[in-house]
């Protein structure tokens, strides 16, 4: 790679994020030629790993040249499915140079050309990961939940300011033309009036737990050396506690990071209950509801949040619920709809669409109405429509880079920090009780 436009991706970047220290969004360092290249590693091969990797080939300008994982079975997976693509794009360079390793600090060690690494890993090892390619000059983008703990969180924050490099936290509803749209109509048309209630729901059936190819068994040692005790837990790592928070953050933390979003606040408070007796054989919660109170400019408001492991009706989304009408969002795009309360007068892109009965209620469907709100609605639904919703948070990821402008990243490593503490929260919130107890004397009339 030619070093002096290395160097000019990482300079512009250190100058984008020390301006951004100063003041957000003000000026830009200049942005890399279009034609410039950027090169990435995928650390964390796993199952999202691969639907970020595969979405990275379809941005012009990235390059996907190394992917790491401890696991053969991703590595070869990931890495076999990389070169094909790239022969088929007409990349033979690109097939032949994709490099493979099974430790971090060696990739870093050897491909100091990168520009960014994509962090997939259990959420455990995204503090560690994200860290140490932050201080090897490193762009990252690490999924969420951030981290298990707040203490790391903060920790990456500090490494992306001290190192001068973006740091992308996978919240991907952030980048969602949607969402943005939704925001607006929210704050700008004021559809729902004053928000009071907002809503969200991440609910799944019981699944059995992961199971792996017995050829691809882990050596112990292997397993030991990167954190994991048994090849069980390597699998089914999201419900133990030494390596996730558990499914309020897994899944909760995508839709909790929306109400703070929408509302323009964090929470104040939260209070919380949650069930570890269902499942015998795994340590988290598998379900757990919460309620959160936060203080907005407007004045009160609260949010209802559940995460089910144990029943799917209604599956996911989010309802944002105010004086004026009820909007309900979600990454499934026939969830996104809008219910006035009566009497409402409504602008007219909403006004002319065609209402569709939704659980028996007439609701205004967001969709149409959006692509109603001229060119820019028209490409905010042909992007959500056309891209997969992690595609649109790495596009807005490398524009960033591209730019070196932090300003432009829409889930900074510090807004997600912010929705880590209202996540984790949850967890000693369930832990402490609270509420009002009942005893059985006092039904007793
Ligand atoms: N944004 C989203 O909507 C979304 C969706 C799914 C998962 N995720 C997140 O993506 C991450 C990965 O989840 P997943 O479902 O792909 O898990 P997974 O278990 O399928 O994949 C994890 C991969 O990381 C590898 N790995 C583990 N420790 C490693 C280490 N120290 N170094 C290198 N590789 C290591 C494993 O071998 C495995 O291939 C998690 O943080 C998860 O929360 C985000």
């Amino acid at each position: 790679m030619d070093l002096s436009r290395r160097e000019f991706v990482q300079s512009a970047a250190a100058v984008g994020a020390g301006l951004l220290v100063a003041s957000r969004g003000l000026a830009q360092a200049p942005a890399a030629a279009a034609g410039d290249v950027i090169e990435v590693a995928l650390l964390g091969a796993g199952t999202q790993g691969r639907v970020l990797m595969n979405d990275c080939l379809g941005i012009p300008g990235v390059r996907v040249r190394a992917v790491c994982d401890i696991w053969s079975y991703s590595q070869r997976y990931a890495s076999r499915s990389l070169k094909s693509q790239y022969k088929r794009a007409g990349h033979a360079d690109w097939a032949e140079a994709v490099a493979t390793y099974d430790d971090y600090r060696v990739m870093l060690e050897k491909e100091p050309d990168l520009d960014a690494v994509i962090v997939a890993t259990p959420d455990f090892w995204h503090a560690e990961h994200s860290i140490a390619c932050l201080k090897a000059g490193k762009h990252v983008y690490c999924e969420k939940e951030m981290t298990n703990d707040l203490a790391t969180a903060a920790a990456m924050v500090k490494a992306s300011a001290e190192a001068g490099r973006l740091l992308q936290i996978g919240h991907q509803r952030r980048s969602n033309p949607i969402y943005q749209q939704a925001l607006k109509m929210l704050r700008e048309d004021r559809i729902c009036g004053r928000l009071t209630t907002c809503y969200g729901q991440w609910n799944r059936g019981v699944q059995p737990k992961l199971t792996w190819p017995q050829e691809f068994e882990i050596p112990a040692e292997t397993l030991k050396a990167y954190g994991f005790e048994s090849m069980e837990h390597f699998r089914n790592w999201r419900w133990y506690r030494r390596y996730s928070a558990g499914p309020i953050a897994d899944l909760g933390s995508h839709q909790i990071d929306i109400f703070s979003w929408f509302l323009g606040a964090d929470p104040r408070r939260v209070m919380a209950m949650g069930d570890t007796d269902y499942f015998t054989d795994r340590e988290w919660h598998s379900d757990v509801l919460c309620t959160y109170e936060y203080k907005t400019a407007e004045g009160s408001a609260r949010a209802f949040y559940q995460v089910l492991n144990t029943n799917s009706y209604g599956h996911y989304f989010e309802r944002f619920a105010g004086d004026g009408g009820a909007l309900t969002l979600s990454e499934d795009p026939r969830k996104c709809y809008y219910v006035p309360e009566p009497g409402k007068e409504l602008p007219g892109y909403l006004a002319s669409v065609e209402k569709v009965v939704h659980d028996g209620v007439e609701t205004v469907p967001l969709l149409p109405a959006i692509a109603g709100l001229g060119a820019e609605g028209k490409a905010a639904v042909e992007a959500f429509q056309n891209r997969n919703v992690h595609q649109l948070h790495l596009e807005n990821f490398f524009a960033a880079v591209r730019a070196g402008d932090k300003a432009l990243l829409a889930c900074p490593g510090e807004e997600a920090y912010r929705t880590a503490v209202a996540v984790l929260k949850v967890i000693p919130a369930i832990e402490a009780g609270g509420g009002v107890p009942f005893t059985p004397a006092d039904f007793q009339a």
